[in-house]
Order: structure tokens, then C-alpha cells, then sequence
């Protein structure tokens, strides 16, 4: 019996219609009666809607909104501040004039010629590596959040303009496929949570999107600012999966998938999270 043909018949009738949630039941179903794990791959277009796209900031409760509003609260600010201080003390600015890299955070992760792809701390690194001929900064240290949060912070308000096409399309298409991949002993994969259950309570968190646009960002529980890849370290320990170690090839995979994914949001960084 040709199913897996009815199925992409009927995933193309329901992309035609628009009707994805229906396709997507009707996949799930013969799915599991073919036991085919292949067939939901043929699922119509599962990246989030465009037009649904919402801020983590969207979910937080009105304390913690407020916290990030104000700039004199918002403990991520003392990084931003720090950062600035330090491009200084450094001597980046000997090459970078003040507020000349304003933009620069949005058009991360990107291909570099020789590194690859490549998000803005690993950028950073770059710099600090061979135009300051020093070692490069630790993943997560105090000096690396804080000058990518006050870079990062420098684009406040822009949306993302990265590339996911040409020679990054290999990257973008891993790190899509790693959203959509089940993982960890609960075998859970990344859009179960945040593109099909947004919205509803997990452990007295508001699940939202999953987007990027907050980090660098201060976490309460964390007590700290931290990246990005650490807060996706969270989610994969989260379902008992083994976390990529932060600037992996893997997490910049993925975060180039989740750039694109909130493409219509503006950078938020320093965000305040639970
Ligand atoms: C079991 C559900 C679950 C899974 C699976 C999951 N997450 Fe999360 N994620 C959460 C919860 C809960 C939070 C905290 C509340 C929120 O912002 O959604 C969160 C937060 C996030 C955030 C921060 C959003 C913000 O605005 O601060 C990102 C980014 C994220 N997840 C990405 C991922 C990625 C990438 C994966 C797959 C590797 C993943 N998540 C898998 C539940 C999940
Ligand atoms: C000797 C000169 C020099 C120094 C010092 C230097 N940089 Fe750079 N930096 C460059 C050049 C050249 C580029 C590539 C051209 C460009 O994008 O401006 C670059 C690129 C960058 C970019 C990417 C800009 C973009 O638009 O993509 C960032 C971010 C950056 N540098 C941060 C830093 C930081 C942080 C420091 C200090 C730790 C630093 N740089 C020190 C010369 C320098």
C-alpha cells in the first residue's frame, strides 16, 4: 500500500488548503500506523508562522518585564557596563570606534572564510586572538559576557540580518534539523515545546517561543548573566539529553536556525528571565 504516497498527497493538499495543524494530525496518525518515524518529516511546513512570532519578553510576568525595562535595575546592565569599560581597557577601541559596531550583533552567527561559522563571541575571540595577540576568552567567563553584551546590546531594537542561503545554507539546515530532533531520556526534541505547546505551564514556567533575542541575558535562577548556548544547555539537561558545550558547532548550528526563526524580532539583550 503506497502510505507513504497518500501521505505526501495529502501534505501537499493541506499545504494547498494552509491547513497545517490538520496535515500534521493526519501525518501523526498514519504515522503511527505504518510506525514509519519517516513520514513526519514530511509534515508541511513546521517552522513557526511568521505572523505568531512573539518574544520570550511576551511571557514573563509584569515583575520581571519591569526588571528588564529599566536599565537601572536590570542587573544585565552591570556586564553591558562592564563590556564598554573594557573595550577601552583592552584597546579594542584603538580599531573600533565608539558605537562603530552597532548592527554588528545582528548579523550573527555568519561565515568566516577560515573559522567557519562563527556567532560574536567567537568573533570576539578572533579579534582578541590575532589583532590583540592574546588569549582568547573562556566561553561563559566574565570578560566574554560582557563584552558581547555590551556589543550585543549596541543593536538593541534592530532585527536579525544573517544569511542562511549559499554556503551557510549546510549550517542552517543542521541546526534545523537538530530543533526537530527528539533527544535526552524524555526524547523530547526542541519544537515540541516551543512551537507546539508556547503558552502553556511547564514547572512554573511560562513556555514561550524559544527565541534567541534576549541573550545575552540575566537569568534569576542563574543569578548571572549568561550566553545563549547556555540557556539551550539548560533545555537539553532539561530533558536528560547530553549538552553540547557552549560555542560548539552544534549550539551555532542551531542558533543560526533560531536567529532566522525570530528573524521579525528586535534584539533584546541584556533580556531579565526567570
Ligand atoms: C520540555 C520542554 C522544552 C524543551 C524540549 C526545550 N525547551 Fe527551551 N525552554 C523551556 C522552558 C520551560 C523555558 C523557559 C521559559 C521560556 O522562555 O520558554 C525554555 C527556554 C528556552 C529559551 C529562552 C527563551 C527566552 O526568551 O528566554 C530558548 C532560546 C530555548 N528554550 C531553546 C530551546 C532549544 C534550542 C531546545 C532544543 C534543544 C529547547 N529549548 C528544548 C522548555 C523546553
Ligand atoms: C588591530 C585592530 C583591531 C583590534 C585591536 C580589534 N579589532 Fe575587532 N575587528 C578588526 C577588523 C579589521 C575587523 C573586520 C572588519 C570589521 O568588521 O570592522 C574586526 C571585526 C570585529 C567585529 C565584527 C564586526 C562586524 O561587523 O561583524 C567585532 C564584534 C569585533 N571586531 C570586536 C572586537 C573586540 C571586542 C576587540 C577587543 C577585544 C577588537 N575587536 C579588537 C580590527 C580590530
Amino acid at each position: 500500500m503506497p502510505l507513504s504516497w497518500l501521505s505526501w498527497k495529502l501534505t501537499s493538499l493541506t499545504r494547498l488548503a494552509g491547513v497545517r495543524r490538520a496535515g500534521c494530525l493526519i501525518l501523526t496518525l498514519l504515522a503511527s500506523l505504518t510506525q514509519a518515524e519517516d513520514i513526519l518529516s514530511f509534515s508541511a511546513n513546521p517552522d513557526l508562522d511568521a505572523s505568531m512570532v512573539r518574544s520570550g519578553y511576551r511571557f514573563l510576568t509584569p515583575e520581571t518585564r519591569s526588571l528588564q525595562d529599566d536599565d537601572f535595575a536590570n542587573p544585565g546592565y552591570l556586564w553591558v557596563d562592564q563590556g564598554r569599560q573594557q573595550f577601552h581597557d583592552s584597546g579594542c577601541n584603538a580599531c573600533h570606534q565608539e558605537g562603530a559596531l552597532t548592527g554588528a550583533a545582528t548579523r550573527y552567527p555568519q561565515l568566516d572564510p577560515e573559522l567557519g561559522l562563527i556567532n560574536l563571541e567567537a568573533r570576539i575571540n578572533q579579534c582578541v586572538e590575532d589583532r590583540l595577540e592574546r588569549p582568547a576568552l573562556k566561553y561563559e567567563s566574565h570578560a566574554l559576557l560582557s563584552l558581547s553584551a555590551y556589543i550585543t546590546n549596541l543593536s538593541k531594537g534592530r532585527p536579525y540580518q544573517i544569511i542562511v542561503t549559499g554556503a551557510a545554507e549546510p549550517h542552517f539546515t543542521a541546526g534545523r534539523e537538530y530543533f526537530f530532533s527528539r533527544r535526552g531520556q524524555l526524547n523530547l526534541a526542541c519544537n515540541q515545546c516551543h512551537d507546539d505547546n508556547w503558552g502553556r505551564m511547564l514547572r512554573g514556567d511560562k513556555i514561550s517561543q524559544g527565541h534567541p533575542n534576549a541573550y545575552p541575558g540575566y537569568r534569576l535562577e542563574w543569578q548571572t548573566l549568561g550566553s545563549l548556548h547556555r540557556r539551550i544547555q539548560d533545555c537539553d539537561t532539561g530533558i536528560r539529553a547530553r549538552p553540547f558545550p557552549p560555542g560548539s558547532t552544534e549550539y551555532t548550528q542551531l542558533e543560526l536556525y533560531l536567529a532566522w526563526r525570530a528573524r521579525q524580532l528586535g534584539l533584546e539583550s541584556p533580556g531579565v528571565r526567570r
